[in-house]
């Protein structure tokens, strides 16, 4: 049905009507002019937009609100939209609002923050990832805004990137599998609402500027790009995720925007999507003016709508954008099936979501849904993905503990434990409410309530404040920040940072390092502090969950989902590092903590895995069993990562891959035998002599899964 409905409306549809679908406009164009959290939206900028232009779809883009900035005042303001788009236009296409959602609805102050996804990847846990997704769509739908530019599944190979906490995980196979989880419950089912959809971003190969800085172009190898890159997008696509959001760079000398090859013949016609491709902000426009691969503004449209561009975000000037498509309609050099198409997908989507039949939102409701919804889930989140690196006998502190110091510029702040993405697109603009959130500092008055909980601002302080106290808590961080804004030339840890701790620590006082930090720091003098904690940034609930884990009330279970480096020089950084950098048999790999590393209050072991069949076909599961035991006292959960090692190889493979995990919760001394399964296609190559231009395969021969220390042979036929 929803088809005849697509082909009832295009057949009724002018070019007009169909290019303004094609057009995603940001709400400042309808407040009147283009400065961020302007006034109220005003009549004449509407008709400009929505009538006259027939644009079909709206964006805050990071940090456009209304004003004030709650729950309600959104869904009145997403309604005020919907109601001028439906009562001006012939048709009545519902418009489609959007907005990033990086960290639940992020840009709402009293919506509950989830952890930046850099630590949600540490949790390794697909299902609460889900939770996450429903949470995070729940309250965005709750306002009008039934498109969520997230999540991202870019790998995490550059602490360089300004970028880099908006990412699961250095591992395609962590990436993809946590973002899909999340996709399945940002899409999943509405009550009294329309439905939403996430978004794949940014297609692909976003992550790897070749400088480390934000947009600058990437040189990816096509064997690196088909087996490593894109299978971190495959299983949101599988999870049928709505739209893609097209990477801003170049790769391999093609801007994304133009490239066919990435947006239709890997994008369609290899990996199976069929949503809504979108651009990212104004970039049509940037293939003339960055790129230089087109001479004008219509040349460009017609490069990036040929190659398989949608819809386009924010490209500026609404009616540049439609006259300059219409204009390659009418010459030929955009065929009128490539709109239909274009506008088909469109369509669809709208249809799918429901939004033609439930184009508002209750407005009485928003707020009850919004507000403080979900805190137990986002503390949930925060410590599980709270990783122990480092424990030299300092944790769990004493809850009896009688004079505790916490010292650090992230102890107390808001802005630096929420980061970029909240409320503003660089963090929490100067000027607005702070959203309701528990600092560390806070978090351990709260744990130990009879304890004298002294924050000590500065050096001295702490320094004084560390004689006769049982701990100094030093909480270091980083300036918020998004995009370009937040690239580093030095992703360490700053020297200011480094002499607290070495102060500190010359009391003899014992100390934990909390680090609340987008990305991993080169630690410097602070690689070796006695107890190191990685919390990330680690949303409303950050506060609480550090003092779970800090106190012993959580065992902590995070594992890195990212190579932790030594040095500034490792970049990029990862562990999959194809064989032969070395001469040794295993990899060069040598990081500060390796990807998978976290440490427990209990310890584990698992047994040689044993796999149910030695041999399987290439489009099959490998099926294994591990007894995993619980060898200390307490209680805690252990994430077992399943790696496959192959002895011999055609082309370059790394000495391990992550192919499957799961996580086990084990009581003190139990032991359980769990299964865990992958499909073969985690072990597909592309093979071929110095081009890599075939598709990747797995080939037929002998493989070994490891588990732990342990190891088990098999063959694919
Ligand atoms: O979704 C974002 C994207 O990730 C970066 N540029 C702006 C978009 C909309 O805010």
């Amino acid at each position: 049905p929803v088809d005849r409905r697509v082909d009832d409306l295009l057949r009724r549809m002018t070019l007009e009507e169909k290019v303004g679908q094609m057009t995603q406009i940001r709400l400042g164009k309808l407040r009147g002019n283009c400065e961020w959290n302007p006034g109220p939206l005003r009549e004449d900028c509407m008709k400009a937009v929505l009538e006259d232009a027939k644009v079909g779809s709206i964006l805050s883009g990071g940090g456009e609100v209304p004003n004030p900035n709650t729950p309600r005042a959104w869904a009145e303001m997403t309604n005020a939209i919907q109601k001028f788009a439906l009562d001006h236009s012939r048709l009545k296409i519902p418009v489609i609002y959007g907005a990033d959602g990086v960290h639940g609805h992020s840009n709402v102050v009293s919506a509950t923050m989830f952890p930046h996804q850099v630590g949600l990847g540490a949790t390794w846990n697909p299902d609460l990832l889900e939770e996450i997704g429903a949470s995070t769509g729940r309250a965005m739908r709750a306002t009008g805004v039934f498109w969520n530019f997230a999540p991202v599944s870019d790998l995490a190979r550059d602490t360089r990137w300004g970028r880099y906490y908006e990412t699961y995980s250095e591992d395609p196979v962590l990436a993809g599998s946590l973002a899909a989880a999340n996709v399945r419950g940002q899409q999943g089912p509405a009550d009294d609402t329309a439905k939403l959809t996430a978004t794949a971003k940014h297609f692909a190969g976003y992550s790897e500027p070749f400088n480390g800085h934000d947009r600058a172009p990437a040189q990816l190898p096509i064997r690196y790009l088909q087996d490593t890159v894109l299978p971190a997008f495959q299983p949101q696509f599988d999870a049928g995720v709505g739209t893609v959001m097209i990477n801003s760079g170049a790769v391999n000398g093609v801007p994304a925007h133009a490239s066919k090859y990435l947006l239709t013949e890997q994008l369609r016609d290899r990996m199976g999507f069929r949503g809504v491709a979108i651009t990212d902000w104004e970039d049509i426009r940037f293939l003339v003016d960055r790129y230089h691969v087109a001479a004008d503004y219509r040349e460009a449209i017609a490069l990036a709508v040929n190659a398989g561009v949608d819809m386009a975000m924010e490209p500026s000037n609404a009616a540049e954008f439609t006259s300059g498509l219409l204009a390659n309609v009418r010459s030929g050099a955009i065929s009128g099936r490539r709109i239909d198409q274009a506008v088909r997908r469109i369509l669809t989507l709208k249809f799918q979501l429901g939004l033609f039949e439930k184009p508002f939102v209750d407005e009485a409701k928003a707020d009850s849904i919004v507000e403080g919804a979900d805190r137990r889930l986002a503390r949930q989140a925060a410590t599980e993905g709270t990783v122990l690196l480092r424990n030299e006998g300092v944790l769990p502190l004493s809850t009896n503990a009688r004079k505790l110091v916490v010292t650090g510029d992230a102890a107390d702040s808001v802005p630096r434990q929420l980061g970029g993405w909240t409320v503003g697109w660089q963090g929490i603009p100067s000027g607005s409410p702070l959203p309701p959130a528990v600092t560390v500092l806070q978090g351990i008055r709260t744990a130990v309530p009879a304890a004298d909980v002294v924050s000590a601002p500065t050096q001295a302080d702490a320094v004084t404040q560390a004689a006769g106290a049982d701990a100094v808590v030093v909480v270091l961080g980083e300036d918020p920040g998004a995009e370009g804004d937040a690239d580093t030339e030095s992703p360490e840890l700053t020297a200011e940072q480094q002499a607290l701790v070495t102060a500190v620590r010359a009391t003899g006082t014992p100390v934990v390092v909390v680090l609340l930090t987008g990305r991993p720091q080169v630690l410097g003098a602070v690689a070796d502090a006695p107890a190191l904690v990685a919390g990330w940034l680690p949303g409303s609930e950050g506060g609480n969950a550090i003092a779970d884990v800090l106190f012993g009330a959580v065992n902590p279970s995070g594992k890195l989902a990212v190579s932790w480096p030594k040095t500034i020089g490792d970049q990029p950084f990862s562990y999959d590092q194809p064989r032969g950098a070395n001469a040794g048999p295993s990899s060069s790999y040598d990081p500060q903590f390796a990807f998978g590393h976290g440490l427990s209050y209990t310890t584990f072991t698992t047994s040689t895995p044993v796999l149910k069949a030695t041999e399987v076909r290439r489009d099959d599961q490998v099926r294994l069993s591990v007894a995993v035991a619980n060898t200390g006292d307490r209680d805690g959960t252990v994430v077992v990562p399943v790696y496959v090692h192959q002895p011999v190889s055609q082309v370059l493979t790394p000495y391990q891959r992550l192919v499957g995990f799961t996580r086990v919760t084990l009581k003190a001394h139990e032991q359980r035998t769990v299964e865990v399964g992958f499909p073969t296609k985690h072990l597909a190559v592309t093979a071929g002599d110095m081009h890599g231009d075939g598709r990747p395969e797995v080939a037929r021969g002998a493989y070994e899964v490891l588990v732990g220390e342990g190891r088990a042979g098999f063959t694919v036929r």
